[in-house]
């Protein structure tokens, strides 16, 4: 059963920020972490703590796969367990280990599973990395705001009108039909009927204005994932992984994924400015959103267009709650969205 936040796989870094001699300090669910690679180059994570006397490992060192505490020098190799203590001779008597949590590297990101849950789950597989035809790029990027809200924000379709106006999307008054379903810890959402709105890309992307394929997809408790298929076999796909560094800071790792034929080579750095552009207007609002909530509670008065959002709330509530999500009842909605 899955009942806990730290039951599931979060990124701690990109692969090319652990270096062979680089300590990274981060912080998941409000547990603190030192990220190093051993002598294997096998990236450890442990807890940022050191077993003497409560040293901030992350403050420490690494040479050739070792860790150093910066305050007396306890050095940790394979697997956090303590290799030498130097006023001691660097003798080792005892067998000890610091607290480490299970590591995986993959398509380029380290993740960290704070909770055995003894269950098989694998970190998101990210949808075609390094397939050919494709390019992807990558951001990080740091909300001052709650894994919830910022989920929300990712798949929610009126706010781009507005914070994004010209970039994305402008607003038309054009009615969008979206069918949204839940199951098993999952919110799925298909678009019908969506043209010719993709902003100041239009003439670019959409230059014959057909019908756009548009999905986006939510998967507990962090993943969005959306979707667009445009003419030509033109393709591009958002996937963000939101990990909760605490209850009011959410550190988000967005990969655009994308296939633009013959271009796709080339469009790289213009794809990562506008993907960045559009990403700096969310932090904008969603940082403002988390001081109201802060100054007056978050009352929200939802409407039938927040359908999406209910849904994907109810299941992280579930797991605030350590209740299972995939126990929730399935749901089926239709709705139609003016944009
Ligand atoms: S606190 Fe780390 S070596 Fe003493
Ligand atoms: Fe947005």
């Amino acid at each position: 059963m899955t009942t806990d936040f730290k039951h599931f796989w979060y990124i701690v870094a990109e692969s090319h920020e652990l270096t062979k001699n680089i300590v990274l300090s981060r912080q998941v669910c409000d547990e603190w972490l030192v990220c190093y690679r051993d002598s294997q180059g096998k990236a450890t994570v442990m807890r940022d703590r050191c077993l003497h006397r409560c040293g901030k490992l992350s403050d420490g060192s690494v040479s050739q796969g070792i860790l150093k505490c910066s305050y007396h020098g306890w050095l940790y190799g394979e697997a956090g367990k303590v290799v030498a203590i130097p006023s001691m001779g660097n003798t080792m008597t005892d067998n000890l280990k610091g607290r480490t949590y299970l590591t995986r590297e993959q398509e380029g990101y380290i993740y960290v599973r704070l909770m055995d849950n003894g269950d098989d789950l694998q970190p998101f597989a990210m949808p075609y990395y390094q397939k050919s035809g494709w390019k992807n790029i990558r951001l990080q990027n740091d909300f001052q705001n709650t894994l919830s809200n910022c989920v929300e924000n990712f798949i929610d379709i009126p706010h781009t009108a507005f914070v994004h106006k010209g970039i994305f999307r402008s607003s038309r008054n054009e009615a969008i039909r979206a069918e949204i379903k839940r199951m098993n810890g999952q919110v799925h959402v298909t678009y019908a009927n969506e043209k010719q709105n993709l902003g100041s890309f239009n003439w670019f992307l959409n230059p014959r204005g057909r019908p756009i394929v548009h999905t986006d997809s939510y998967f507990m408790p962090n993943i969005t994932f959306v979707s667009y298929s445009l003419e030509s076999k033109w393709q591009y796909v958002i996937t963000s992984q939101s990990v909760p560094v605490s209850a009011e800071h959410t550190k988000v790792y967005t990969e655009i994924s994308f296939r633009f034929g013959l271009l796709t080579p080339f469009i790289g750095w213009l794809v990562k400015r506008q993907g960045q552009k559009v990403i700096d207007q969310d932090i904008q609002v969603l940082n403002q959103q988390m001081r109201v909530i802060k100054k007056y509670g978050s009352h929200f008065y939802d409407t039938p267009c927040d359908t999406i959002h209910t849904s994907v709330s109810e299941i992280i509530n579930a797991l605030y709650a350590k209740q299972d999500p995939t126990l929730l009842p399935d749901q089926r909605h239709e709705v139609t969205f003016r944009v």
